[in-house]
Formats: structure tokens, sequence, C-alpha cells
């Protein structure tokens, strides 16, 4: 089962993803808790490039080294996680290309689209859970962070992008079924178990 965590910055994403991998090993499933950009070998230089470089880059050349992040993870992390039956947790995958780069940024959504099955191989996620919090709460939880004088490249952002992106999931989720809706405006505790619950069910449905 490959189920990946969408939302904007500060939507408590890679909290909620990190207690539901411990919930779940703690049941005997076998994990693998990933994320994007990053989550490869090759990908580690190229979130650092994409999150914390100062150099400017163009919307087209940002997308394609998202893109060249994914079809290194997918290839080498994700494809063989799913072949060794581990659940799979991703923190953002295609839609955060779809929202950033697309809603955000104004790509086209549709080369959007077929880019990220390029990348992917055609591989989706099962189950997208989208932590939706307004976007001031959701920025605010990010200064808020440990980290948070490691600023990257899209919390830089103006409010209006943001405002963008988190529309932008909206719309993708009202289209498509793999989507569940969290409002992650609520208490951690809450948020958790929405998103326990729509897991739950999607693996007793598996
Ligand atoms: N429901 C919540 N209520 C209050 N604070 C939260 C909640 N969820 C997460 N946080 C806190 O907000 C900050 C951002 O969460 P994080 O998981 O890093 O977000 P994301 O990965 O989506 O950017 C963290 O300090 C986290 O502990
Ligand atoms: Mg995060």
């Amino acid at each position: 089962m490959f189920v990946t965590f969408e939302g904007v910055d500060g939507s408590g994403k890679t909290t909620i993803m990190e207690a539901l991998a411990c919930e779940l090993r703690a049941q005997g499933h076998k994990v693998c808790a990933t994320r994007e950009p990053g989550g490869s070998a090759l990908g580690k230089s190229l979130r650092e490039l994409l999150l914390h470089t100062e150099t400017k880059i163009t919307k087209r050349a940002e997308l394609l080294l998202f893109l060249a992040d994914r079809a290194e993870h997918v290839a080498t992390v994700i494809k063989p996680a799913l072949a060794a039956g581990q659940v799979v947790l991703c923190d953002r995958y295609i839609d955060s290309t779809l929202c950033y780069q697309g809603y955000g940024r104004g790509l086209e959504l549709n080369e959007l689209r077929f880019l990220n099955s390029v990348a992917t191989a055609n591989l989706f996620p099962d189950l997208t859970l989208v932590l939706d919090v307004p976007i001031e709460i959701g920025l605010k939880r990010a200064l808020s962070r440990a980290d948070s004088s490691n600023t990257c490249r899209f919390e830089q952002e103006a409010l209006q992008f943001h405002a963008k992106v988190r529309q932008g999931y909206l719309e993708e989720a009202a289209i498509s079924p793999r989507f569940r809706v969290v409002d992650a405006s609520q208490a951690f505790s809450q948020v958790l178990a929405s998103c326990r619950a729509h897991l739950l069910s999607h693996l007793a449905s598996c």
C-alpha cells in the first residue's frame, strides 16, 4: 500500500506521518517512511538545491529537478519497498508538483500530469491524505518548528502563492477518489485520529 501526505507548509505532514509510521510498526507492519524531495541518495543533493539554493531557478528548471528527484525516488526506494510488501508512507509526491508548480507557479496542469506519469512510470498512490489548514496557521506553525531558522525557498513565497497551493489541493481532492481531506487546524491528537481512521479503513479494504 502506497500512501502520500500532502498539504501546505506547516500543515503537519511530517509530524503526522512519523506518528502513523510508529503506530503501524508497533502493529507489526513493515513500513517505509520516506519523503520528497530527498528520499533517494541522489535526492539528498537535489533537496538541498531545490529548497535551499540562493541561486535563482526558473520554474521549468525547478519542475524538472523535482521530477528527477521523483524518478530516482520511485525507482530506487518506493518500488522496491512496495515489491517487498512494505507499507510506503511518503511525505509529498505528485500532488505537490501539481499544486506548487501548477496552481502556485502557473505551469500547465495537463503537462504536469503527463510529466508526473513519466517520472513515476505511472505509479500512483493508493491513498492521499491532504492536511488542510488555513495558510496563516500553517506558516505560523512552520516558523515555530525547531529548525525554523533553516527556512526553505517555498516558505519565503508570498501568502498569495500559498493560498493558491492550498486551493489546488482542494480542487485536486474534489476530482479524484484517492484523496481524503483532513481538517488539520484541529488539535494534533484529533488530526492524528482522523488520519489513522482513513489509513486503517483503507488497509482493511486491501
Ligand atoms: N495539529 C497541530 N496543532 C498544532 N501544532 C502542530 C499540529 N501538527 C503539527 N504541529 C506542529 O507544527 C509544526 C509544523 O509541523 P510539520 O509536521 O513540520 O509540518 P509540515 O511537514 O506539513 O511542514 C511542528 O512544530 C509540529 O509539531
Ligand atoms: Mg515537513
